[in-house]
């Protein structure tokens, strides 16, 4: 928590920003007091904390220069990584204890009365206590953005051409990618650069405020991706589209809800033809990654919901009368791609 909290001052601060500027020159507490009309004695306390955990650097006592992490952080993007985990979550890792023990220490499985709700005194899913926070939703976006100019894409662990573009309806519904929950567009606009050959229809879903921030930013303005307003828990509008991608959806949600997102795709596929592809952590059984982990931790503090080992992928998949067809990874600590077919698709 030390460490958070530093950072997440330092942002409000403006330091890595500011140590970022003039080419990195070497700068002292004084100099960036100035900036915000801060106590020096405060951005001493907040920067040296900041360089001891490699965010910037430390050249002499109180004299900071920017290092790699410290021009990453002074970008508005990946500041908001800190702004959004820290202004989104912190309330309820302080009070998760004090919640899990007065559940007795189940594990909190409703996504709207869990340790976030607790915490907040919130009614609903966090995605509508997020919505309601202008700064925090801009937040989120700007850092899921941020997040996946980071990692490996989809595209490079999963076989696109052998599995999606042979074989693929030439136009309508039936060539379909549609990206659900597929936030501002970050995963779409990927694909259109890293995969010029796959020439269907491609669909952004979302709720409406995520759809009206994606249209703000020129998502769409293109024509080559479709927005759509839509709610994964309803009847899914596109039929028999080649496939389905959900990322980091499923992670944000209880069994019981992913089941309802699933069943609503299982509806809308084709047997033999349509796919859902998953884009989530897959945990090992044994000595998990810590990343995996560490997001698992998280996704309980928000949304009561949590990462799946492999044997939980297939346990929930089929506990929707679906199958998974293959697992496409890429290296520890990172994500995978779940291939699921209808149950019928036996030679897929
Ligand atoms: C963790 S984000 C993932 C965004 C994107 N798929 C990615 O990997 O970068 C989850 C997304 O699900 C969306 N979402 C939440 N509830 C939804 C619902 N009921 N229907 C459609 N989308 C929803 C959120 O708005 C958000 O964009």
């Amino acid at each position: 928590p030390t460490r958070t909290v530093a950072s997440r001052i330092a942002i409000d601060l403006k330091i890595f920003q500011t140590i970022a500027s003039d080419g990195g020159c070497p700068k002292t507490n004084e100099q960036l007091a100035v900036v915000t009309g801060a106590s020096p004695k405060l951005v001493q306390r907040i920067t040296r904390m900041c360089a001891s955990t490699n965010m910037l650097n430390e050249i002499g006592p109180g004299l900071y220069t920017p290092n790699a992490l410290t021009r990453l952080l002074a970008q508005p993007q990946y500041a908001a990584s800190i702004v959004f985990c820290f202004d989104c979550t912190q309330k309820s890792y302080a009070d998760m204890p004090a919640y899990i023990r007065k559940i007795g220490f189940q594990n909190p499985e409703n996504a709207v009365d869990g340790p976030f709700q607790y915490a907040n005194n919130h009614v609903g899913h966090a995605f509508t206590w997020a919505a309601a926070h202008p700064e925090v939703f801009q937040a989120f976006h700007m850092y899921m953005h941020a997040l996946r100019s980071h990692r490996p894409s989809w595209t490079d662990m999963y076989p696109v051409q052998e599995r999606l573009i042979t074989g693929l309806a030439s136009e309508g519904d039936a060539s379909a990618l549609i990206d659900i929950g597929g936030g501002t567009g970050q995963t779409l606009e990927d694909f259109i650069k890293s995969t010029p050959q796959y020439t269907g229809k491609l669909v952004l879903q979302d709720l409406d405020e995520v759809i009206s921030a994606a249209k703000s930013m020129g998502i769409g303005d293109n024509k080559r991706v479709e927005l759509q307003v839509h709610d994964f828990f309803t009847e899914q509008p596109v039929k028999g589209a080649r496939a389905y991608f959900l990322q980091w959806v499923l992670h944000d949600w209880p069994d019981e809800q992913c089941r309802k997102i699933l069943g609503h795709l299982k509806d809308a596929m084709k047997p033999g033809y349509s796919k859902i592809l998953i884009g989530e952590y897959v945990l090992s059984d044994h000595n998990a990654a810590w990343q995996h982990l560490s997001l698992d931790i998280y996704m309980l503090a928000l949304a009561s919901a949590q990462e799946r080992t492999k044997t939980e992928w297939y346990k929930l998949i089929e506990s929707c009368g679906l199958k998974i067809a293959g697992i496409y990874s890429k290296g520890d600590g990172n994500e995978s791609v779940i291939e699921v077919v209808c149950e019928e698709d036996v030679s897929q």
